[in-house]
């Protein structure tokens, strides 16, 4: 395996191990260029669910949907990548690559949630946006095995912040 590709898993690893691995496993360059976090909301310090140990953050109903719809895609998308490898259907797989590197949040609402969501939160998710960049980057040319790895890169990402992090409902005002 790649030399990138190792660190970026060690640096996984450290993410599902938790938060503290997290931060120690990150570039301190990244954490240090976003943006304050607003004053954490009452709701964050509280489990999601009894025995429930990850870090949540309260959100609004209508940042929770924006969520839900954003990981359905990424779902729909992770089993197009599949079938594409399955078949090398290099064009769908850098098509595909290239819009989850580049979307962009059209109704303003991924951008509150940036706000509020833990500085981790935050990394994870530009580090799934670099790893389906490199996918992208390499569908033309890399080995099927290579491009397979890439993919279980960037599901490793998925992992790595359901392992860690959950949302709940911020109490109506
Ligand atoms: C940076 C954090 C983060 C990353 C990365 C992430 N998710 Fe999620 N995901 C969440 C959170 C938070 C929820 C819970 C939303 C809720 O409680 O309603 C969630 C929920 C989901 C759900 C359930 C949606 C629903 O309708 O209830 C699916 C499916 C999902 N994620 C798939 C994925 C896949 C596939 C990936 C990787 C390509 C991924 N997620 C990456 C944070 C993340």
């Amino acid at each position: 395996m790649s030399k990138p590709l190792l660190t970026v898993l060690t640096f996984i690893a450290g993410a599902v191990c938790g938060v503290g691995a997290t931060y120690l496993a990150l570039p301190h360059t990244a954490a240090s260029q976003v943006p304050p976090m607003a004053a954490a909301p009452k709701e964050a310090a509280r489990p999601a669910a009894p025995g429930d140990t990850r870090i949540s953050f309260a959100v609004t109903q209508d940042e929770r949907a924006h969520i839900q719809g954003q990981m359905l895609t990424f779902l729909t998308d992770l089993q197009t990548l599949n079938m594409a490898l399955a078949d090398e259907d290099r064009d769908l797989i850098r098509e595909i690559g290239t819009a989850q590197a580049n979307r962009r949040d059209p109704n303003g609402i991924g951008q509150t949630l940036r706000v509020k969501a833990p500085a981790g939160f935050r990394q994870i998710n530009q580090s799934l946006r670099g790893d389906f960049a490199a996918l992208a980057e390499a569908a033309d040319t890399a080995p099927v095995g290579e491009l397979q790895e890439r993919l279980s890169l960037v599901m490793s990402k998925c992992v790595a912040c359901h392992g860690t992090y959950t949302v709940i409902l911020a109490a109506p005002e």
